[in-house]
């Protein structure tokens, strides 16, 4: 199965759908503070949704119960949200969304402090988000896909972190999910050649510890040591004037979160 290129038209159907992505981690992320529960960041986002276009692209996906994925400290991807789980001072919780409007998805995730956190876990946070803005500067033509992955884990492991391997990034377009897999890990010079209109969900997982995953339920990934993960998102396409974050909107530029 090739890997689908996208027409300028497409690329601008998913941003669409990415703005509107945007715009409610954004909202989100400035919400978090210690005593909210993960569902009231759920309950917001799905006020946000009314009267926009499109739909939440998780809720119902293979079951799944929720707009957002909330991921507390040591859960790497997929915690549910849950009004029994209020965050704390000095935590970290990854928020991911995704929005398919007209028939176009686009996905991210950040992972944000509550309150005041430690240097350490600062340093994970910083580090996680870097390791994505190098992933997503080498969404280039010409490149492959195991200089994306590469860039993700050698900045990680350079910081004395490591990647998870069961959890991948992944083509995005039609499907919230599609060709190829983009794991978070891998050989520079290796793999497919990136190609003009290929769209990627770059989306590094990057542990503390160990990179050992401990599947908690059959939703809930976390890290196997307890220490905790980080995790951002963007949905990237590769253009002949290098890399387009979709997430965002197009005047923003540094770094991708
Ligand atoms: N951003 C996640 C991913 O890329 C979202 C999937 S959560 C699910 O896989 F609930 F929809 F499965
Ligand atoms: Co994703």
């Amino acid at each position: 199965m090739a890997i689908h290129l996208r027409s300028a038209e497409e690329l601008e159907k998913m941003h669409r759908a990415g703005l509107i992505v945007h715009q409610v981690l954004t909202e989100l992320r400035a919400m978090v503070r210690p005593g909210l529960s993960t569902m009231d960041l759920e309950k917001f986002a799905e006020s946000k949704l009314a009267g926009q276009p499109g739909r939440a692209a998780f809720k119902g996906y293979r079951g799944y119960p929720c707009v957002l994925c909330t991921s507390v400290n040591s859960e790497i991807v997929h915690g549910i949200p849950s009004p029994k789980r209020k965050l704390r001072e000095g935590e970290i919780v990854s928020i991911d969304f995704g929005m398919e409007v007209d028939g176009y998805f686009a996905d991210s995730a950040v992972t944000v402090p509550v309150g005041q956190i430690t240097p350490e876990l600062q340093k994970l946070l910083d580090v996680t988000r870097e390791s994505l803005d190098r992933a997503i500067d080498k969404m280039r033509p010409g490149n492959r896909l195991g200089d994306v992955g590469h860039a993700v884990q050698s900045w990680a492991e350079q910081n004395g972190y490591s990647v998870v391997r069961e959890f991948v990034g992944h083509g995005i377009g039609t499907k919230m999910h599609d060709e190829p897999n983009l794991p978070n890990y891998g050989d520079a010079g290796r793999g497919a050649r990136l190609q003009e209109g290929m769209v990627i969900a770059v989306e590094p997982m990057v542990n503390a510890g160990s990179p050992q995953v401990r599947m908690r339920d059959e939703w809930v990934a976390e890290t196997a040591d307890g220490q905790p993960s980080a995790h951002f998102e963007h949905t990237v396409a590769v253009t002949a004037n290098g890399p387009w974050i979709l997430t965002r909107p197009k005047e923003m530029t540094g770094s991708s979160w």
